[in-house]
């Protein structure tokens, strides 16, 4: 049968999940540029109402007002705005871009006293939802492909080894300037770690229809061409190009 001749171009959902500082965004902004697709950083959005948290002094000594944030939730607006300084998509939280502050230590500190609350996940992925529905979009996280887009036609599961995630994260905060210490990083990652697939409320977990990739020894670039091949082999498999 002849294929339409206006196919559409976007037709699939990427999920790409993971372990903290694994390279995910990396790899989801590379494959949607690659094919013109909408990145969508799941992670962020944590990050913002772990940042709204610490400004509001919703975690007094590092303890959550658990009914405080719930109280605070609906209020919370957070959304992606094209950054023409940058070129990227930067992270709005109630009116103002705060892309450059969700990424600080003190953020991923706290993003784990937000990220476990149902109610924060459950805002959250209705967002996600919300922004993938026209589909043509790549999000990374940990419960895409289990929670979010359980149907997302490509998922990948990313992994490496936690010494070699840790000195990636510890260059790149070194690279924007921050102050860090390696232990201190590598605390953090393994607490985010724990958290992550511990929690009770959507726990990173594989999906089964999942594609692993280990990324510890295989350059950014062996790692884009194996996603994209995932990538390319199942659009030709539901007949796009
Ligand atoms: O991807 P990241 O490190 O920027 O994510 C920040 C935190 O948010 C991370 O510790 C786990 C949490 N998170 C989550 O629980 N679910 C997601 N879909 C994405 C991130």
């Amino acid at each position: 049968m002849r294929k339409a001749i206006f196919a559409p171009v976007n037709p699939i959902t990427i999920a790409i999940d993971g372990f903290s500082s694994c390279g995910k965004s990396t790899l989801a902004k590379q494959l949607a540029a690659h094919l013109g697709y909408t990145y969508i950083d799941s992670g962020a959005m944590y990050r913002a109402v772990a940042l709204h948290v610490m400004e509001q002094g919703l975690a007094p000594g590092g303890v959550l007002d658990r009914p405080a944030l719930l109280a605070a939730l609906d209020g919370i607006r957070i959304r992606f705005e094209h950054d023409p300084l940058s070129g990227h998509s930067a992270t709005w939280l109630n009116g103002r871009n705060v892309e450059h502050e969700i990424r600080s230590m003190a953020v991923s500190q706290h993003v784990t006293l937000v990220s476990p609350v149902p109610e924060v996940r459950a805002k959250l992925v209705r967002l996600q939802q919300d922004m993938g529905r026209a589909k043509g979009v790549v999000m990374d996280g940990r419960d895409i492909g289990t929670v979010v887009f359980p149907d997302a036609e490509v998922k990948l599961f990313m992994t490496a080894r936690p010494e070699v995630r840790a000195l990636r994260r510890y260059h790149e905060l070194k690279q924007k300037g921050q102050e860090v210490d390696l232990a201190a990083v590598q605390a953090n990652i393994a607490q985010r770690d724990l958290d992550d697939t511990t929690r009770a409320a959507d726990p990173l977990r594989k999906a089964a229809d999942a594609i692993e990739i280990d990324n510890s020894d295989i350059t950014a670039e062996e790692q884009f061409q194996r996603a994209l091949d995932a990538v390319l082999g199942k659009l030709a498999a539901v007949g796009y190009e």
